[in-house]
């Protein structure tokens, strides 16, 4: 008995040795940490149990039969992350650089299928070579397994990707089916075709970094949702975000103890917005001082500044935000702004976080490249993925709500559930100096006579009132008690209860 307790021993310490110490050297040379180690740092102390530890490939061509490794260059299993469980799988670089095999993508698929049914986060931390070159067609079969059950989680349990080294051909799609994308700096890359080959039929010449490092795809392309140092800050800020997240879409998100007064007031807010109508200022001041303890998570942080979305808590409770960012392009809506938003809204929808909308918006930004890259779309799609959104919503409007934008941004005709205005806000068709320059053609020789004009069309629509008395801002708040006002329309909407009709799915403006 002994002995076979020994020989289990000797098989585990042989397995957790992956692709053997000289490799383990090499990857820390790198600066990052091996498979195992960024488990037992993304999940609770002791809480990782594994599964198929002795897996083997199967793979016999290239003299493969001589080369294997326990585990075959995946470690998969469940932990849990501050108490709450998730199911993770880890690639081991050590390993034939991990790439995907067929048994190395059936481990994958086995803790999938698990989270799917027990109703846990899958969290893939991702560093491999691509698909086992070795194994060919089976490698390529397994990819698609993998992407099949992506496709099945999806808005069933939240899914995390973090790109920790190489993630290159299809093997990208996986992670760009999963909810969020974090990416290290300088260590990792995402790209579907790599350098040699863009050289080769583009003649352009470019870097792996700058083809698809994490600059590129978090202020780019928005492939990514954030970039973090090194591999310990990206396992520190997934482990705050699963703190955010609901387990699955039949649980509610997780209520946390907060230490923050839901009716505290703030009087700077009275301030806030500057005396001059084209004066900037900072909306995260407006997220944070309404957020429970300050502490706002912020999601696509370096693309599409012009809006802001990412996660706060209201009395312990998990809150989407979205909100228009003035200091960015005025806050206008665009393709890319419209895109991240929308993505976002959904996100929320789908796992029942209600969505708080912060509104200052002078419409969509004007122009060619704008209408050719296809902005009614683009737009739409935000608009679409507000009005099907059936959870909470509570929008603020604090200055301008012009336009298409104004229905857009969670309007009161979406099924917005309490939308407030602050006294400064100007719910309008346009701007008064746009709109005065319309209806008053005839007199724009006249400088006189175009300001009182606008003067005018100031006075009567640059407010909230006019919106107020037809019952489409519910109410107009003091800004320094934005706080109070949202905590309790949200308390007074966890048992809201909204159903869209019946549809096989809806047809979102892709
Ligand atoms: C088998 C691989 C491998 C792969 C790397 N290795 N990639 N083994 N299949 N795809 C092995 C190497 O042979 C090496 O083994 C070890 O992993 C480390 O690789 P190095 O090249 O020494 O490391 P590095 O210099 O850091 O380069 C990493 C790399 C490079 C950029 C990932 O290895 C690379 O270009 N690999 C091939 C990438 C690729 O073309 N993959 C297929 C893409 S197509 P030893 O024994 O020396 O340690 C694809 C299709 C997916 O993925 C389709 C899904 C639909």
């Amino acid at each position: 008995m002994k002995d076979i307790l020994t020989e289990l021993e000797d098989r585990r310490n042989e397995a957790r040795l992956g692709g053997g110490q000289r490799r383990i050297d090499a990857q820390h040379a790198r600066g990052k940490l091996t498979a195992r180690e960024r488990i037992e740092l993304l999940l609770d102390e002791d809480s990782f149990e594994e599964f198929d530890m002795f897996v083997a490939h199967r793979c016999v061509e290239f003299g493969m039969e001589n080369q294997k490794h326990a585990g075959d260059g995946v470690i998969t299993g469940w932990g849990t992350i501050n108490g709450r469980m998730v199911y993770v799988f880890s690639q081991d670089f050590t390993v034939f650089g991990g790439s995907l095999s067929e048994t190395h993508a059936q481990k994958i698929c086995k803790i999938q299928d698990m989270a799917i049914q027990n109703g846990a986060p899958i969290i893939g931390l991702n560093d491999s070579g691509g698909a086992r070159i070795q194994e060919g067609v089976d490698s390529l079969a397994g990819y698609a397994e993998v992407f099949q059950r992506n496709i099945m989680a999806s808005g069933v349990v939240p899914q995390i990707s973090v790109i920790m080294g190489p993630c290159a051909g299809g093997a990208v799609y996986s992670p760009a089916m999963t909810d969020f994308i974090f990416m290290v700096k300088d260590t990792s890359y995402m790209f579907v075709t790599g350098p040699d080959v863009v050289k080769t039929v583009t003649n352009e010449v470019v870097t792996a970094e700058e083809l698809g490092g994490a600059s590129t795809h978090t202020k780019k392309s928005s492939v990514a949702d954030g970039a973090f140092e090194n591999d310990v800050e990206a396992l520190a800020e997934v482990r705050r975000l699963v703190d955010f997240l609901p387990l699955n879409n039949r649980e509610k998100p997780p209520v946390r103890p907060f230490f923050d007064e839901p009716g505290r007031i703030e009087n700077s807010l009275d301030t806030i917005v500057p005396e001059n109508p084209n004066t900037p200022y900072d909306m995260k001041e407006l997220i944070t001082k309404v957020a429970d303890e300050g502490d706002f998570y912020e999601i696509q942080e370096d693309y599409a500044k012009n809006i802001i979305t990412g996660f706060i808590r209201l009395e312990g409770q998990t809150v989407g935000v979205v909100a228009n960012q003035p200091m960015v392009l005025a806050g206008c809506l665009d393709i890319d702004s419209s895109r991240k938003a929308a993505r976002f809204v959904r996100f929320c929808d789908c796992f029942e976080i209600p969505i708080m909308t912060l509104v200052d918006v002078p419409g969509f930004l004007p122009g060619t490249s704008q209408e050719y890259g296809g902005v009614i779309k683009h737009g739409a799609k935000l608009l679409f993925a507000y009005g099907e959104a059936t959870v909470p919503k509570v929008t603020v409007i604090t200055r301008k709500a012009y336009g298409g934008a104004y229905d857009v941004m969670a309007s009161k005709h979406l099924r917005g559930d309490f939308n407030y205005a602050w006294p400064t806000a100007e719910i309008a068709v346009m701007g008064a100096k746009g709109a005065t320059e319309i209806i008053h053609r005839a007199d724009l020789g006249d400088a006189d006579k175009i300001a009182a004009h606008t003067a005018d069309y100031e006075d009567r629509f640059a407010n909230p009132f006019v919106a107020a008395e037809r019952g489409f801002i519910d109410e107009v708040i003091m800004p320094h008690s934005t706080r109070r006002r949202v905590s309790r329309a949200f308390a007074s909407l966890r048992n809201k209860q909204l159903k869209n009709p019946w549809k096989k799915h809806d047809n979102i403006p892709l």
